[in-house]
């Protein structure tokens, strides 16, 4: 079951440079940071109401969101929502022929359980589905 909608992620080239806009023209702040090197990112997280905007910086040349850059410029990059079990939601979805990026949770921030779904399942937009770890 999805639950909400978790964060919308936009792929940026400077946290900083990005994070301004949303500070002085939006009046939100960054709530809290966090490198993830197995991904090759940076990430900040600036709380708007029950979700989240997550700014992600590559955090080398070789990184994948580089590459997204290079390829479609700053913008959307992923939107994510909350479930409760996210290999079940995997599972289910795999079962109705939903094309996956992973059949299997990995690692995310915080100890989350995290699956993506491939963009061509979803009008071109790549869905992340996370499971938060139990507090
Ligand atoms: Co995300």
């Amino acid at each position: 079951m999805i639950k909400r909608l978790s964060h919308v992620a936009i792929a940026v080239p400077s946290i900083d440079q990005a994070a301004k806009f949303y500070e002085q023209n939006l009046g939100l702040r960054i709530a809290r940071r966090e490198d993830i090197p197995a991904r090759g990112v940076r990430v900040a997280f600036i709380p708007v109401g029950d979700a989240c905007i997550e700014l992600i910086e590559p955090n080398s040349p070789s990184s994948p969101v580089a590459g997204f850059l290079e390829k479609r410029g700053p913008g959307l990059h992923h939107i994510c929502f909350e479930t409760e079990d996210c290999q079940a939601e995997l599972s289910r979805l795999r079962q109705s022929g939903i094309r996956l990026i992973n059949d299997v949770p990995t690692q995310g921030a915080h100890g989350a359980k995290v699956g993506f779904i491939h963009p061509s399942a979803a009008s071109g937009v790549l869905i992340e589905l996370t499971q938060p770890a139990q507090q």
